[in-house]
This record gives C-alpha cells, sequence and structure tokens, in this order.
C-alpha cells in the first residue's frame, strides 16, 4: 500500500480542482485551459480523432517527452500566453473531447503543481454521470501506463457532492441518497442517486450556469450604458466579479425592484476598476443586476427564449421522474454543488418554491380522492454548506481518507493483471446507510 496522501483531481469544463485527500480546499483551482504551440487547425483534428465516440490509444509521454513538448502552459498561465499560444479547452460539457491535450494537461498537474511523483500515490479522479465506460479504460491507460500511479479510484461527481454534504452540521445521517444540482460554469445537472448509484434515466440538463450569468451581467450592464468605461478586452471578466462578489437570490423580485427604487443609495454598489493596461481607474455603478443575474434560474424567460423551465420545476421532475420509493429520500436531501449554487439564499428559494409544487400537488390529490384520504405531506429539504463551492473535490477529499478508499481502488498490479477493462467498475464506499 502506498504511503503517501492520495492525490484528488476534479477536472471541470470550466475550472481544475487539485489537491490532496484529508485537506478541506483544492491546492490549485485553474482554468481547465492549456496553451500548445500546434495551430488550432492541427488540434481541431486531433479532438476529432480522439472523440468520445472512438477513443483512440493515448500518446504515451515516456516515449515523446522532449524539450519541444514542455513548451506547453496549463491553467491561468495558459490564458496569460493566449497572445502567442493557442488555447484550448480539453473538456466540453464536463466529458473530454482531446485526450492528448487532457494528458498533458494532467502531466503538468501532477508534476509542475503538485510536485508528485506518481508512482507514489493513488489518485482519485472525477467523472460526469453517464460517461461512457471506454472513457474510464483511456483515463486508466494515461494513469498507469503513461503515469505509472499506485491506484486509482473513479467517482462520479454527483456521488462526490452527496459525500461533501456530509460536512454540513444540518447533514445527521452519511447517506448517499438525495438529489444533486450541480451548477457550475457550463451547464447545470440535476442529478437522482440512490445508495451510490445515479439514477440516469431521470437526470436533468438545464443549459443555463455560470457562463451564462456573467453574460447576462453584461448585458445589463451594458443597457445601462455602465461599459462605456470599461475597456472591451476587460468587460467579461468584470462582469464576472460583479457577478460572484455582489448577487444574490431575492425572495420575491417585484418588491426587490421596489427596495432599489426606494433607497438606491443603500442598494447601488460601486464596483471600482482599473484598465489592465493604462492604468486608468473608473467606477461602474452596480444595481438591479445584483438580484436580476441568479434570477434566470427561477424565471429563465428573462434570460432566454429556448429554455423556459424554471430550476425548482426541473427538480421536482426530476425526482417525479424517479422510482417511487426513493422519491422521499430525494426530496429530503437536495444537495447543492459547484460555483454557481454559492449566490446568497439560493438554497432557501430553491427550497420554497419546489415546497410550493410539492405542496399543492399533494392538495390537488387530496382534493381528487375526498377529503378523508390526508397525507402526511412531504419533507423538502435543501443543503447549503461551507464546502459547496468546492463539493465533488471536497467529497473526493473526504472519501479517500476513509481506511477502506485503498480496498475500493485498483492497484497498478491489478491493473496489468486485468487491463483497462477492470476500471469499468468501482465499490461504493463511505455512506452509513
Ligand atoms: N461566489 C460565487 N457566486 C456566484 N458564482 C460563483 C461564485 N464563485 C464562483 N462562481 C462561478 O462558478 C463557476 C465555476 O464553477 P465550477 O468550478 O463548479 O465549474 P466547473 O466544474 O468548471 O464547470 P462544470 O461543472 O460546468 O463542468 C464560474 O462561472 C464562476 O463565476
Ligand atoms: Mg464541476
Amino acid at each position: 500500500m502506498a504511503q503517501n496522501v492520495p492525490i484528488i483531481m476534479d477536472n471541470g469544463t470550466g475550472y481544475s480542482k487539485i489537491g490532496f485527500a484529508g485537506n478541506s480546499e483544492p491546492s490549485f483551482t485553474f482554468p481547465t485551459a492549456i496553451a500548445t504551440r500546434e495551430s488550432a487547425a492541427a488540434a481541431t483534428s486531433s479532438a476529432g480523432s480522439r472523440g468520445p465516440a472512438l477513443p483512440s490509444k493515448p500518446g504515451h509521454l515516456a516515449s515523446k517527452r522532449g524539450i519541444e513538448d514542455l513548451d506547453f502552459f496549463i491553467g491561468d498561465e495558459a490564458i496569460a500566453n493566449s497572445k502567442t499560444y493557442s488555447v484550448q479547452y480539453p473538456i466540453r460539457h464536463g466529458t473530454i473531447d482531446n485526450w492528448d491535450l487532457m494528458e498533458r494537461y494532467w502531466e503538468q498537474s501532477i508534476f509542475k503543481y503538485m510536485k508528485a511523483e506518481p508512482e507514489d500515490h493513488y489518485f482519485l479522479l472525477t467523472e460526469p454521470p453517464l460517461n461512457p465506460p471506454e472513457n474510464r479504460e483511456t483515463t486508466a491507460e494515461i494513469f498507469f501506463e503513461s503515469f505509472n500511479i499506485a491506484g486509482l479510484y473513479i467517482a462520479v461527481q454527483a456521488v462526490l457532492a452527496l459525500a461533501a454534504s456530509w460536512a454540513s452540521n444540518k447533514v445527521t445521517d452519511r447517506t448517499l441518497t438525495g438529489t444533486v444540482v450541480d451548477s457550475g460554469d457550463g451547464v447545470t445537472h440535476v442529478i437522482p442517486v440512490a445508495e451510490g448509484y445515479v439514477i440516469g434515466s431521470a437526470i436533468k440538463h438545464i443549459p443555463i450556469a455560470g457562463r451564462d450569468i456573467s453574460q447576462f451581467v453584461q448585458n445589463l450592464l451594458r443597457e445601462r450604458g455602465e461599459t462605456t468605461v470599461i475597456p472591451p478586452e476587460d468587460q467579461m471578466i468584470i462582469a464576472r466579479t460583479i457577478k460572484e462578489d455582489y448577487s444574490y437570490v431575492c425572495q420575491d423580485i417585484v418588491k426587490e425592484f421596489r427596495k432599489y427604487d426606494t433607497d438606491p443609495a443603500t442598494y447601488f454598489k460601486r464596483y471600482e476598476g482599473q484598465h489592465s493596461v493604462t492604468g486608468r481607474k473608473y467606477s461602474v455603478d452596480v444595481g438591479y443586476e445584483r438580484f436580476l443575474a441568479p434570477e434566470i434560474f427561477f424565471n429563465p424567460e428573462i434570460y432566454s427564449s429556448d429554455f423556459l423551465t424554471p430550476l425548482p420545476e426541473v427538480v421536482d421532475g426530476v425526482i417525479q421522474q424517479s422510482p417511487i420509493d426513493v422519491r422521499r429520500g430525494l426530496y429530503k436531501n437536495i444537495v447543492l454543488s459547484g460555483g454557481s449554487t454559492m449566490f446568497e439564499h439560493f438554497g432557501q428559494r430553491l427550497k420554497r418554491d419546489l415546497k410550493q409544487i410539492v405542496d399543492s400537488r399533494i392538495l390537488a390529490s387530496e382534493s381528487a380522492s375526498g377529503s378523508h384520504l390526508k397525507s402526511s405531506g412531504m419533507e423538502v429539504n435543501v443543503i447549503s454548506h461551507k464546502r459547496q463551492r468546492h463539493a465533488v473535490w471536497f467529497g473526493g477529499s473526504l472519501l479517500a481518507s476513509l481506511p477502506e478508499f485503498y480496498q475500493s481502488c485498483h492497484t497498478k498490479a491489478q491493473y496489468e493483471e486485468i487491463g483497462p477493462s477492470i476500471c469499468r467498475r468501482y465499490a461504493i464506499f463511505g455512506s452509513a446507510t
């Protein structure tokens, strides 16, 4: 058994979170971006040949590691070099779609950032729900054959998010049954999980997430003429900062508008910025976008014309499509995960709107069946907690600290004996029920 602390890597569409098991925060959070010298056209054709439908063998680093191969950057350094290098995102909608770039991204994550010798460590990696099993095999090939790691566990992100919620003091039993609302940069997933297994047929995706909310803030600022002072290349990043630092979910949009109009001095904020090139200072008024931005989860029609279902209705639909015997457990344990669930009062609003939907359905069925059949009601809980921002990573950190972790991994010896197919299955562990 390896003595070193396991390494946890959660590679998201927008950001990767990387660190050691047992910690409460990842050591690094940086964009899942890689900057290489190769031309964009060559990179696109390589992505095509290594798409998830037809995964080909990853390149083997040992044979190609030369000076040229080191000429690339990942994360914030990749973004900083975007003028002279070609920047690409090897993960699309949560799924790896360029294995060569991903392999190089992992290589630098391990050697340059974690400064770890992979053969001394067990690794826990994460994957989106319904990831094709071939992708697990390709991942295992890269980690065992190119990096020569000691052991591997691949976990489904939603299951890790449930484990992370054990950190909340509202959670009394370590269950792996619940509904995960995971909202990151590119997409929002609603995923029902029963005893550690994802109920794949009931999952729903919402095409609204962090990037859209930043875009919406930018639109609102532009409509009010605030953006004239902001350099065009900084507009998106400032919209994102305003969103992250000033936005919150309100409980009643009409009342909120009225509050702002009666007392703008209290509610309007001021963002102070500085031109990244000239150093010139400027300031921007931050107004209604503070509560309108995350409102697109609850009233999507204010932003989008093709996706119109409010998040609480989607959550209700997911649970209603799950087997009847687990529905109570799914309503009782709705767990938030990912950066875009961080808005203040997000959980409170989701709970209130969902409870209204559930209660009115119960009322309707009671009156349809006559007043003699009284329902015992349905408990609806939404769990917010301190580790929500990096919930998937933190859940991995927690599970990989349990003694059962090592038995649940596949080791290098097992991989060599059975082959990559061994990584199609992993045991579920950690819950008390
Ligand atoms: N305090 C905050 N309030 C609101 N949004 C935030 C906050 N902090 C981060 N975000 C947003 O969260 C998003 C990143 O979330 P996360 O790291 O969970 O995404 P990801 O895992 O890379 O993406 P995905 O899950 O879509 O693959 C960004 O859009 C960021 O602006
Ligand atoms: Mg994510």
